[in-house]
């Protein structure tokens, strides 16, 4: 049996209900090795989205460093989205207290700091606007060709969730994504996108809901109260049963890549002020000319992936 190399990543999120399950996954995973988690602001401010990375690396005692990052977008005003995941970012669960803070350095340099100490090893995992990247980028051009691969939650290859246009990450720092999405159209960065219209297919119903919950342990229990809280939101603006579960597909799609479809294509983002601002402009049909700059995600099958999370989470006590 070949042994299995774990694959070295950097989480870089705005946790939140469906990036704390992403850590979850990440961490559970022997198929991944996880250097490092950056935070930004996103779904809540940045003092909060890091006070959650920390509760979450608590609740599993891992010892992951976590790294805070940009805590408001490059140009346009700061968004947030508490209407969904609640006043702390993480409502719902009993959240442990933090025995252990966040390291001093900057989100984008730890990244910076990183690939180039590990040229071609590192994956980014990120699953909130896209600042820190961008910054990385802006500080260290070097760092496009040595970063193995960028998996993104973020975009659509329609609607959006935010505006009719645009989803929340892509929404929260237009001008950042587009640096990110140019970046890979010009150096190669592999980039794979996946978008609400990828995310949307898979719902934690109260079946799969129960599916945590059934496996008795205090990370299972708390998973299925994250989701119990996270579906209200999506009950209400949606009528779904349950909420989609968007950031967890990026670890998954390393971890099993045959649950997903991918198309490459053409993106570019909508940097405008108007109704379409911080749309993902995704080329499907090639009518630009333009070559491929992403992987966009199309296809899901919503009961592996789920089937993926419940074993994972399955492994914590
Ligand atoms: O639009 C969904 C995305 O926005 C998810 O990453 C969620 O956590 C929020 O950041
Ligand atoms: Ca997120």
């Amino acid at each position: 049996m070949p042994t299995l190399t774990p694959r070295p990543v950097i989480l870089d999120g705005d946790p939140g209900h469906d990036d704390a399950v992403n850590i979850l996954l990440a961490c559970s995973s022997p198929e991944l090795d996880v250097l490092g988690v950056t935070t930004t602001y996103g779904n809540v401010g940045l003092e909060r989205t890091t006070h959650n990375a920390l509760v979450v690396r608590e609740l599993i005692g891992a010892g992951f460093p976590i790294y805070p990052g940009a805590d408001r977008p490059l140009v346009v005003p700061r968004l947030s989205a508490e209407a969904v995941h609640g006043e702390s970012g993480l409502d719902g669960p009993d959240l442990p207290t933090p025995t252990r803070g966040a390291e001093r350095l900057h989100a984008a340099q730890f990244i910076i700091d990183t690939v180039r100490a590990r040229p071609g090893e590192v994956t980014l995992l990120p699953t909130g606007p896209l600042t820190n990247l961008a910054l990385a980028l802006r500080l260290a051009p070097d760092i496009a060709p040595k970063i193995r691969e960028v998996v993104w939650m973020g975009g659509s290859l329609d609607t959006g969730n935010w505006t009719p246009s645009a989803e929340f990450n892509a929404l929260c720092d237009p001008h950042a994504a587009r640096i990110v999405f140019e970046c890979a159209a010009e150096t190669g960065l592999k980039l794979t996108m996946f978008g609400l219209n990828a995310t949307h297919q898979a719902i934690a119903d109260p079946a799969r809901v129960a599916a945590f919950r059934q496996l008795g342990t205090r990370v299972g229990e708390f998973t299925a109260v994250l989701l119990e809280f996270f579906a209200g939101h999506h009950r209400e603006r949606y009528g779904w049963e349950g909420g989609a579960l968007h950031d967890p597909m990026t670890a998954a799609y390393l971890i099993a890549p045959a649950l997903f479809g991918v198309k490459a294509m053409r993106v570019d983002i909508d940097t405008t002020e108007g109704p379409s601002a911080g749309r993902t402009v995704c080329d499907v049909w090639k009518v630009t000319g333009q070559p491929p700059n992403a992987d966009v995600a199309l296809t899901v099958d919503a009961d592996g992936f789920f089937a993926l999370l419940v074993e994972r989470i399955g492994r914590y006590a």
